[in-house]
């Protein structure tokens, strides 16, 4: 490949920054289905050169079937067992970004790994946003009710409170899903190592970033 067909990164120091004081933590992505936590977790790993991971195919991988089989044929608890068992085979072996299912952060055994090994980005999204994304995809066994909007509505009831214990959150929004990845990169950013230093005055006499 021509070194010109390679996209520059936006902020070299910004993804270099982060990916050396990550250690062996994992970035991990919670947050309701619909929220871009495959999307966004992509492309940031993309940025950050680490490999993506997605929860919910390492499930089906391991289980041999899909997730609707699998909630048909085993159940919900059944999944949500191998749901965590999963997130913490895969947090033993960071770092890397991790997006998970809409519902594996309500473990508190899943919180507890995510915690200790990794540092989490909620994607908050509106229920509104929420529901013109997942009407695209019919692979969602907990949305098959008659009212998937109320049914929306009451899961974020129950795991907004949830969702608040990641360390950082984003509002995930209808708007260029690099815009999303930057954001979460510069919260991360000043997270792990403190605002970024900020160079120059402009000429308005403002320091601006790089
Ligand atoms: C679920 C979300 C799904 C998948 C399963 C259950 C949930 O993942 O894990 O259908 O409980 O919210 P996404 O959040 O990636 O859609």
């Amino acid at each position: 490949m021509s070194e010109a067909a390679v996209p520059a990164p936006t902020h070299p120091t910004l993804e270099a920054d982060i990916a050396a004081v990550l250690g062996r933590r994992s970035i991990v992505l919670v947050g309701m289905m619909g929220a871009g936590k495959s999307t966004i977790g992509r492309r940031m790993a993309a940025r950050l050169h680490l490999p993506f991971t997605d929860a919910d195919t390492e499930i089906e991988t391991a289980a041999g079937m899909s997730i609707p089989d699998i909630f048909e044929t085993h159940g919900e608890p059944y999944f949500r067992d191998g749901e965590a068992r999963v997130i913490a085979r895969i947090l033993d072996n960071g770092p890397i970004v991790l997006a998970t299912g809409g519902g594996a952060f309500m473990r508190e055994e899943t919180r507890n790994r995510i915690r200790d090994k990794a540092v989490s980005i909620w994607l908050k999204a509106d229920p509104d946003v929420i529901m013109r994304r997942v009407r695209r995809r019919a692979d969602r066994p907990l949305l098959q009710t008659a009212d998937p909007e109320a049914t929306v509505n009451r899961l974020l009831g129950e795991r907004e409170p949830l969702y608040r214990n990641a360390d950082l959150t984003i509002a995930s929004r209808d708007v260029p899903h690099d815009r999303i990845v930057e954001e979460c990169l510069e919260a991360l950013h000043a997270h792990l190592i403190g605002a970024r230093p900020t160079v120059g005055p402009t000429q308005d006499g403002l320091n601006a970033t790089p």
